[in-house]
């Protein structure tokens, strides 16, 4: 089983849920969790329950502004980031010709603006710690599932081209790691 033993790992939308879950098993695995959420109060209490020198962040990650504190506040109290789970998401089931220009808007800022913008904020971090790169990693969580349902067909493919145009950014974070 692979152990990740000191390293320190950002995950977003840990207060429930698989971000929960992502935490739990980072942990065991022995990292350092800097759990984020927009609900602290849940987020604090996965923390409470992980321990392993976690520590629990109030972030709304469709803000840049907060997006940028809860990364320096990673680096001020643990010195390294070494994983980046983009897991906070939404998924509301609006069907799709009554969903408004303020809903897309909404979808767009929680899932995929804020992976883009987390990524710029981690990647120079990860450049400037140095070592291998392989060993530095962005994943993303995507509604894959929202994408085949046909009553949302439409706008679930305007999300889901916003999370594969993420991906092909975090090409670019690979290669400005490298
Ligand atoms: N549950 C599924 O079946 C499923 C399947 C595929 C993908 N996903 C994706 O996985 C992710 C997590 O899914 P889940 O079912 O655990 O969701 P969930 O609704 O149970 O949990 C989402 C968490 O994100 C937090 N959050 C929401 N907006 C936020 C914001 N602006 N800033 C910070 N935190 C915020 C919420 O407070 C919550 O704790 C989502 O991106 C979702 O689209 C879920």
């Amino acid at each position: 089983m692979f152990r990740l033993d000191n390293k320190v790992a950002i995950v977003t939308g840990a207060g429930r849920g698989l971000g929960a879950a992502t935490a739990r098993m980072l942990a065991r695995q022995g990292a350092h969790v800097a759990a984020a959420d927009i609900n602290f109060d849940e987020v604090e209490k996965v923390v409470a329950e992980i321990g392993n020198g976690s520590k629990a962040y109030a972030a709304d990650v469709s803000n840049v502004t907060e997006i940028n504190s809860l990364v320096e506040g990673v680096v001020r109290d643990f010195g390294h980031i070494d994983i980046l789970v983009n897991n906070a998401g939404i998924c509301p089931r609006l069907p799709f010709m009554e969903s408004t220009e303020a809903d897309w808007e909404k979808i767009t800022r929680i899932n995929a603006k804020s992976q883009y913008f987390l990524m710029q904020a981690v990647c120079p971090i990860m450049k400037k710690q140095g070592g291998r790169t392989h060993r530095k990693r962005v994943i993303h969580r995507g509604a894959h599932r929202w994408f085949r349902q046909r009553q949302h067909l439409q706008r679930n493919q305007g999300r889901h081209h916003h999370v594969q145009q993420v991906r092909r950014t975090r090409g670019s974070c690979r290669w400005h790691l490298s």
